[in-house]
């Protein structure tokens, strides 16, 4: 079940998009720029930062999931890859959440072979206390702690997704 008042509100998701919307367009001014959105999980994130930067672009998507192994490694598994050539492009991946850091990880290995010109890695909200895996990450929304959330986007069994704001998630017993 979803506790009763949002965690962030649409006010506060819209606040936030929009200074990171500003913040992207400042830096790759000038610039060739992918935006890159991880799924399912940052589609709404995707569509809402990606209508205020302003900078021209090309709009890819990667399908990925993961689970966790053990304490220090999981699997990640690509189910829909790129299809835009990213080599000597500005590529920045926009996520929904980073709690491991495993998915961003192995996602940000693979394609740093294919060269880009730079990678950059947006990600709505960032759950530091779970960090396994050391990513970069260079645009973050908002710092949260360690509890489970849905909403804009994010799922709890793929449910919830369609909130448009975000709550905390708590299993019932
Ligand atoms: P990581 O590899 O552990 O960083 O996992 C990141 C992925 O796990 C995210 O892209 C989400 O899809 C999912 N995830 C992690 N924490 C949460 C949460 O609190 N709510 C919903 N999904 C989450
Ligand atoms: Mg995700």
């Amino acid at each position: 079940m979803i506790t009763g008042k949002p965690f962030l509100t649409v006010e506060q998701i819209q606040y936030k998009v929009k200074k990171l919307a500003e913040k992207i367009s400042e830096d790759y001014e000038g610039k060739d720029l992918v935006s890159i959105g991880i799924l399912k999980g940052a589609f709404m994130f995707f569509s809402d930062i990606v209508k205020l930067i302003q900078v021209p672009m090309e709009i890819d998507f990667l399908i990925a999931s993961s689970y966790i192994k053990d304490k220090t490694s999981g699997e990640v598994s690509i189910h829909a890859d790129l299809r835009v050539d990213i080599k000597n492009k500005h590529v920045l991946l926009i996520e929904d959440i980073i709690d491991t850091g495993l998915t961003l990880k192995y996602i940000r290995e693979i394609l740093l072979k294919r060269k880009p010109a730079s990678l950059k890695i947006c990600a709505f909200l960032n759950k530091k206390s779970r960090r396994i895996a050391e990513v970069p990450l260079d645009y973050v929304g908002f710092e949260i702690p360690n509890e489970y959330v849905v909403g804009y986007g994010l799922d709890y069994e793929n449910r919830y997704r369609n909130l448009p704001y975000i709550s905390i998630f708590k299993k019932s017993t």
